[in-house]
C-alpha cells in the first residue's frame, strides 16, 4: 500500500505531515511519488487566509478523477479546517480527521482499511480539538537531512480577533521536556545540524520536567543548549507578550542558539492592536525590541504584519511603516487582512478596506523593507 501527502500552510503543518508519514511507515505503507499511484492520499490543510482555502477547493476535483483510477485512491483531509469548510468538503472526500486523533482513531481506522474491513471515517468525523496532543510522540519521518522540525507545543489560547488558529488547532498543549530532549538527542546522534523548535507560540511553552515541575520556554532552551554535540537551535514563532527578560538572556548566552527571532507585531497603531486583541501597544513592542537589541547586539529580527485590518486608516497604516523603519527587520511577511468566518473580527467589524487598497499598502510595506535592507 502506498500513501501520498500534500501539505499546505506553515511549518507546523509540515511537521505534522512528517508525523503522519511516520505513522503510515510504521503501519507498513510506502511513499508514492505521484498521487495517482497512492492508495491513500492525505491533504493537510491551512485556513489562515481565504485564498488558502480557495486553493484547497480547487484540489478536490482531483478526487473524482482519483476514484476513477485503477488504484481507487482514498482521499482524507486533516490540518487547520474551519467547521463550515469541513461541512462543505465532507462530501468530496473519504474522511476528515483531527490531527490530534492521529495516534488514536485515525490509526485504528487505517488499520481497518489495511485489513479490508469497513472503516468509520465518514460516520464518525473524527474531530476533537480538546484532546491531548499525544500524537506528537509518533516517530516522524523527517523530510530533510540536516534541519529537523521538533514541535514543542501546539494550539493557541490567544484568540487574536482575526485568526482561525485557536479554532482549528484547539487549546495550547505542551510536550514534556523529556520527550522533547529524547527527540533532539536522537537527531544529534544522526548528525542533524539544526533543530527548529516549533509552536504557534513557542514562548508560551509550559511543560513538565522529569520531576513533574513546570518549566517554561527559557528553561527548555537552556537544557537543549546544554546538550553536547555540534548543532544549532532555532525556534518559531514567538509572541511579544511572552518574551520575558529571562528568555532574552538565555538566547543571548546560549552558544548553540541562533540569534534570530521571529516576532510578529501585526500592526503599528494602538487602536488597531487593541481591536486585534494583541495585548501590547506600539510602545511596549518597541521597548521590547530595544531590550532584545541591547542583550543580543547581533540579533536578526523578522516579523509578520497584516495590512488593511477593518477600519485601518491611512494614518494608522503609517504607524506600521514607522515600526518597520525603527526596528529594521531582515524579513517581513506581509498579509492582506482576510475575514475568517467564526473569528471575533469577522463578527464585529466589516472588512471595509478595498482589495486594491490592501494591495497598495502591501506594496508600500514591501518597498520599505527592500529599501531598508539595501541600505543596511
Ligand atoms: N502565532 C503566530 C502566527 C500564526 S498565523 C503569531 O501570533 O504571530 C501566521 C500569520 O498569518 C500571522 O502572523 C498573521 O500575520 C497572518 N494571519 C493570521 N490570520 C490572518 C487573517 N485573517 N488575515 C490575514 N493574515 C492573517
Ligand atoms: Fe493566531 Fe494570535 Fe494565536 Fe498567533 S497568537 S496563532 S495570530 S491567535
Ligand atoms: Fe495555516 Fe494552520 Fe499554520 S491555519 S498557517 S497551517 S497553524
Amino acid at each position: 500500500m502506498k500513501y501520498f501527502i500534500k501539505t499546505f500552510g506553515c511549518q507546523m503543518n509540515a511537521s505534522d505531515s512528517e508525523r503522519i508519514a511516520g505513522l503510515l511507515k510504521e503501519l507498513g505503507f510506502q511513499e508514492a511519488s505521484k498521487i495517482q499511484e497512492a492508495d491513500l492520499a492525505i491533504f493537510n490543510l491551512c485556513s489562515v487566509r481565504q485564498t488558502a482555502v480557495d486553493r484547497i477547493y480547487g484540489q478536490f476535483n482531483l478526487k473524482s478523477n482519483l476514484n476513477k483510477s485503477k488504484k481507487k485512491t482514498k482521499v482524507f483531509i486533516t490540518g487547520c479546517i474551519l467547521e463550515n469548510d469541513k461541512k462543505k468538503i465532507k462530501e468530496k472526500v473519504d474522511g476528515i480527521f483531527d490531527i490530534r486523533e492521529l495516534d488514536k482513531s485515525f490509526k485504528k481506522e487505517i488499520i481497518k482499511i489495511l485489513k479490508n474491513e469497513k472503516n468509520d471515517f465518514k460516520t464518525k468525523l473524527l474531530n476533537n480539538r480538546d484532546l491531548e496532543a499525544t500524537y506528537l510522540k509518533i516517530r516522524p519521518k523527517y523530510k530533510f537531512k540536516d534541519q529537523a522540525f521538533v514541535p514543542i507545543m501546539t494550539g493557541c489560547d490567544n484568540f487574536c480577533s482575526y485568526c482561525v488558529v485557536p479554532y482549528t488547532r484547539g487549546r495550547e498543549w505542551s510536550r514534556s521536556k523529556e520527550e522533547i530532549l529524547n527527540e533532539v538527542k536522537d537527531l544529534i546522534k544522526n548528525s542533524y545540524q539544526e533543530i527548529v523548535l516549533l509552536g504557534q507560540n513557542v514562548n508560551s511553552y509550559k511543560g513538565k520536567d522529569e520531576n513533574g515541575k513546570e518549566i517554561d520556554f527559557a528553561d527548555l532552551l537552556k537544557s537543549i543548549n546544554n546538550l553536547s554535540g555540534n548543532f544549532q537551535i532555532s525556534f518559531l514563532t514567538s509572541h511579544p507578550k511572552d518574551m520575558s527578560d529571562k528568555l532574552i538572556k538565555v538566547i543571548a548566552k546560549g552558544e548553540k542558539i541562533k540569534k534570530e527571532i521571529h516576532l510578529p507585531f501585526q500592526a503599528g497603531d494602538d487602536e488597531i492592536l487593541k481591536k486585534m486583541n494583541r495585548k501590547y501597544t506600539q510602545k511596549d513592542y518597541l521597548n521590547l525590541i530595544e531590550k532584545i537589541k541591547k542583550e543580543i547586539p547581533n540579533v536578526i529580527l523578522s516579523t509578520d504584519v497584516i495590512v488593511g485590518f477593518p477600519g485601518e486608516t491611512e494614518k494608522q497604516f503609517q504607524e506600521t511603516l514607522k515600526v518597520i523603519e525603527k526596528v529594521g527587520f531582515k524579513e517581513v511577511f506581509i498579509n492582506k487582512y482576510s475575514p475568517r468566518k467564526g473569528t471575533i473580527a469577522f463578527k464585529k467589524y466589516q472588512d471595509n478596506i478595498s482589495w486594491s487598497e490592501k494591495k497598495r499598502r502591501w506594496k508600500e510595506v514591501f518597498d520599505l523593507v527592500e529599501k531598508i535592507n539595501n541600505v543596511l
